[in-house]
């Protein structure tokens, strides 16, 4: 028998030994200190937080940890990295942090917001099935008849400074077209203002650290009576604004209302029809619902805003563009989606504008669903996943001079450059949560780049004086974000380009 003096020991020797290796492998990545509870709270910067997370990256490293109220939030500035976390360990890279200002303002629909489970797969089937590339290219005539139309008003826009809302109006038309067979006349339409209004809210909540209720959920059964703006009250004000969003388009869709049957919402319902289960086609209706809802992204505003003001600030880059399609398509015709393969300057302009004002700095926010270790550093589960895409895309190592809008980087021997990281491999996300709309989103561009430029010259606007104003434009926003200011006019570039749009309205 062993003595119990050894046992015990022993005991103290493994039970060390246990603790050590626990301490070992549990090195949590560096980071900057926070304040006990709070943690970092007062560091997430509420206007382009990007630059101070790139900052931090400069001092700790391509991964830093931080603390927002006892939540662990791990920023990651390599691409490299953030490929090897979210692509390649997806299983348990892809859910996301919930916030419960979504769920109490009605956004909590918002596939973008699910957590990884099967709710969020069956959403992102059907959004899957009417978005994925070979079924986008079936949508090219409808987002062909908008850009036509878009160009027309185009030659309609006041002469010093360019009405950028009607890029607002061209992707609001499409989409609801598209998703819901609706037309839209304009921006005062109450479908748009609705969508809008909803967005303000979308933008208000997902400011980081404003409100307090989404790191403290405890606070949202404070009543409404206690005086003070609190988050319910928000919350009570803006759902019916939201659920509206959902429910109005799709609803007029079943009642017949639209006016073209060729669009997603329409065969959505002609597949749950054929359920035969009512408890079933009750739900299959509510997803059909919820993965409409979403599709109207202000991404793509943001991306045509920077190919806009890249092309007013250089117009030597314009010029070879113009170039390109001149000798591809020539004067006698506007461009078309056949004629994409043979346009590689235009898609160097395309993704030069991704990389350049990276539409979303901070990506996605992933959330990790396991305890886990990279480079011997601990990842606890529930760690909060920011991917710095603006930084990824500013490295200068991959793209010298990143501040500098210069499509020809992309470009070799008149073709793209393979051996340039393609910046869609990052400003669309990663893994299992990738942009379901990247597809869709690259043919809205490709077709609205190639006809303005062949159509129109892109310059500065000009003030009461007719002197030019600056057209470089800064990145605003947090989550989503705008070039600004835009300082641009569009002038048609000959009487037979304008006759070419004009021919568009017969
Ligand atoms: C330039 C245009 C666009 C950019 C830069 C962009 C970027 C992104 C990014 C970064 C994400 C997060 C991915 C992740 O978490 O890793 C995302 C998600 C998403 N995007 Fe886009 N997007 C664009 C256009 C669109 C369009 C046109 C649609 C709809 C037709 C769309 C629908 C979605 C949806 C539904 C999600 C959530 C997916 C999920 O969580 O599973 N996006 N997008
Ligand atoms: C980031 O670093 C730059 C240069 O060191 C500095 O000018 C800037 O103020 C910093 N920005 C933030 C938000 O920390
Ligand atoms: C609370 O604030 C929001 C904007 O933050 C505003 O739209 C809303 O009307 C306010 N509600 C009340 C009850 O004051």
């Amino acid at each position: 028998m062993l003595s119990p003096v050894i046992a015990i020991i022993l005991v103290i020797l493994s039970t060390t030994v246990l603790v050590l290796r626990h301490k070992r492998l549990r090195t949590l990545p560096p980071g900057p200190p926070g304040w006990p509870i709070i943690g970092n709270l007062f560091d997430i910067h509420q206007e382009s937080p990007w630059i101070a997370y790139s900052n931090w990256s400069k001092t700790y490293g391509d991964i830093v940890l931080l603390r927002v109220l006892g939540t662990p939030m791990l920023i990651v500035s390599s691409a490299d990295i953030a490929l090897e976390l979210m692509d390649k360990r997806s299983v348990i890279y892809s859910s996301r942090p919930t916030f419960i200002m979504d769920e109490m303002t009605g956004w909590g629909f918002n596939l973008a917001l699910i957590p990884y489970g099967q709710r969020w797969r069956n959403l992102r089937r059907k959004v899957h099935e009417h978005f994925h590339q070979i079924v986008t290219s079936r949508y090219r005539n409808k987002q062909t008849k908008h850009v036509h139309a878009f160009l027309c008003q185009c030659l309609n826009s006041p002469e010093r400074q360019f009405n950028y809302k009607l890029v607002h109006q061209l992707l609001a038309t499409t989409i609801m077209d598209i998703v819901y067979g609706i037309e839209i006349k304009d921006m005062d339409d109450d479908y748009i203002k609705n969508v809008v209004e909803s967005l303000e809210v979308f933008g208000e909540i997902k400011q980081p650290g404003k409100y307090w209720v989404n790191y403290m959920p405890f606070l949202r059964y404070i009543p409404q009576w206690v005086p003070g703006n609190t988050s319910a009250k928000y919350a009570a004000h803006s759902r019916p604004v939201v659920e509206e969003m959902v429910n109005r388009p799709f609803n007029a869709v079943q009642d017949g209302e639209q006016t073209s049957n060729d669009c997603v919402a329409v065969s959505m319902l002609a597949k749950i029809e054929l359920q035969p289960d009512i408890e079933k086609r009750k739900e299959e209706e509510t997803y059909a619902k919820h993965a409409t809802g979403i599709l109207y992204a202000e991404t793509t505003f943001s991306l045509l805003q920077a190919f806009f003001c890249g092309m007013a600030m250089s117009p030597d880059i314009q010029q070879r563009a113009q170039q390109e399609l001149e000798s591809v398509v020539g004067p006698e015709r506007l461009p078309t989606y056949d004629d994409q393969d043979r346009l590689p300057y235009v898609q160097a302009i395309f993704m030069e504008c991704l990389r350049w004002m990276t539409t979303a700095p901070l990506g996605g926010s992933h959330s990790v669903t396991q305890d886990d270790y990279y480079n011997g550093y601990f990842i606890p589960s529930g760690t909060i996943i920011i991917p710095n895409a603006w930084h990824m895309l500013h490295n200068p190592e991959e793209y010298p001079e990143p501040d500098k809008f210069n499509p020809d980087r992309f470009i070799k021997d008149g073709m793209i450059n393979p051996a340039i990281r393609d910046p869609t491999t990052i400003a669309f996300g990663f893994g299992r949560r990738i942009c379901p709309g990247r597809h869709f989103a690259k043919d809205t561009a490709f077709l609205v780049i190639a006809s303005i430029l062949h159509t129109f010259d892109v310059k500065p606007s000009i003030d009461e004086n007719g002197h030019e104003l600056d057209p470089t434009p800064q990145l605003r926003g947090s989550a989503v974000s705008f070039p600004s200011p835009l300082n641009y006019r569009l002038i048609s570039r000959s009487e037979a380009a304008e006759k070419l749009v004009r021919a568009t309205e017969l």
